[in-house]
């Protein structure tokens, strides 16, 4: 199939409660706004915190998630019966943080810095240091706070409500797991992770992912070319897919200027994408492609970049191949206009001894450093056009029908 085969598709019809007009721009200004979203959506979906299961594969392996929004500090830990729990990071003494590192491992329990009150890896509290000063120790609740935490395909989420209405599964659907069940998560590993605090609302982070409208315009210096296509220049992507209030897109491209013309005006990024997994490597043909999970590259086209994921509401993978991928997590700050972003890079396992792997890793650190630099860049302004009051609506076209669907999925959970 040629992109021009798709002339006169336009997916934003194909979905008329996503409607054709201007686009408010209250969920990116409002205070209003950011409050409720923080009760009805970060309070009560599932977050995902963008890390997988194994990269804490011993008892007492932690990492720290910290929601900016709702205040709430969490640990996530595996305990000796192997299980993944999440418990919040407060001491039921007087509340202090339990851990500090983001990262770590304790040996057998946690043990609060300030008294020494001490809890097991599965949250029960198993020492009150000098527990006979205390009055009526039999009534003190010192269990650690659990939080709801569920894994989909090793990325592990959590969600605030005690009492989450839906499983992790029901909450993603039956059609997102089915295009998606297939794909080797498990034999890639984290390579790589930036991250930055932006002085952009969450919807501005949020739209930055999204966009496939701006790949061949912002990126033309990062990714010269990879995305002209002279058969419909006003074309992008190959498919577009709303999954309930996830959603999918797969973007054209040019795999033969990659792979032929590349040497001639990048040579080094020529070489290392020949040699090991960049973003420019044409994954497309090292695994065929009626071997890959449904979902990604689902039209099955030789001209194939790369696919969009995104769930609702702070998770986006982009898939570079079969073995490759980008994590995004999108958090909102404490105040409307704050945002974080974390990017990992999941590629093939890096060999210590083999030179050449090591290398095409490193180049891949440096050019997708670039890339999010572009991307970045464009969200600061943004936001301030937005608080100067001077930016009121947004026009999207059709190759922005997820920056269209997304708005329409969080005004629905805001205004419900
Ligand atoms: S606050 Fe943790 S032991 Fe006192
Ligand atoms: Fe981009």
């Amino acid at each position: 199939m040629k992109l021009s085969d798709l002339k006169n598709a336009r997916w934003t019809l194909d979905h008329p409660e996503l409607g054709t007009g201007p686009v408010s721009i209250e969920p990116y200004r409002s205070p209003e706004y950011f409050q409720k979203m923080r009760d009805k959506v970060f309070k009560q979906t599932w977050i995902s915190t963008g890390k997988r299961v194994d990269e804490i594969p011993n008892a007492g392996d932690y990492f720290v998630e910290n929601i900016d929004i709702t205040s709430n500090s969490i640990v996530i830990t595996r305990a000796l019966d192997g299980v993944v729990r999440g418990f919040h990071n407060v001491c039921l003494h007087r509340g202090t943080q339990l851990v500090f590192q983001n990262y770590g491992n304790v040996r057998g329990r946690f043990t609060c810095i300030y008294h020494g009150w001490s809890y097991s890896l599965d949250g029960k509290n198993i020492l009150k240091t000098e527990q006979d000063m205390f009055f009526h120790p039999e009534t003190i609740e010192a269990d650690l706070i659990p939080v709801a935490v569920d894994v989909w395909k090793g990325f592990i989420f959590v969600n605030l409500d005690p009492k989450p209405a839906e499983s992790l599964r029901e909450y993603l659907g039956e059609e997102l797991l089915g295009l998606y069940d297939a794909y080797p998560f498990e034999q890639t590993t984290v390579q790589l992770s930036y991250r930055a605090d932006l002085e952009c609302s969450w919807p501005v982070l949020r739209d930055s992912q999204l966009d496939g409208y701006h790949l061949k315009y912002l990126h033309k210096r990062s990714a010269p070319g990879f995305m002209e296509s002279g058969d419909d220049p006003s074309r992008h992507a190959w498919d577009f897919k709303l999954l309930g209030r996830h959603s999918s897109g797969s973007f054209f491209g040019n795999r033969a200027r990659i792979s032929a013309d590349l040497s001639k005006v990048a040579p080094v990024t020529s070489l290392a994408s020949r040699l090991g997994q960049t973003i420019a490597t044409n994954t497309a043909a090292n695994v065929p492609v009626d071997k890959w999970a449904k979902g990604v590259n689902p039209t099955r086209s030789e001209n194939w970049f790369f696919d969009y994921l995104y769930i609702f509401p702070n998770m986006h993978v982009v898939f570079l191949g079969q073995s490759a991928y980008i994590v995004h997590k999108m958090m909102p700050g404490k105040a409307h206009n704050t945002s974080s972003w974390n990017a990992r890079y999941f590629g093939p396992p890096v060999q210590a001894d083999d030179l050449v792997s090591k290398w095409t890793s490193e180049y891949m650190k440096y050019s997708l450093r670039d890339l999010w630099r572009e991307d970045g860049n464009t969200t600061i302004g943004a936001q301030r056009s937005i608080d100067s009051g001077v930016f009121r609506r947004m026009y999207l076209q059709d190759q922005e029908v997820l920056i269209r669907h997304a708005d329409k999925t969080l005004n629905d959970y805001v205004n419900f």
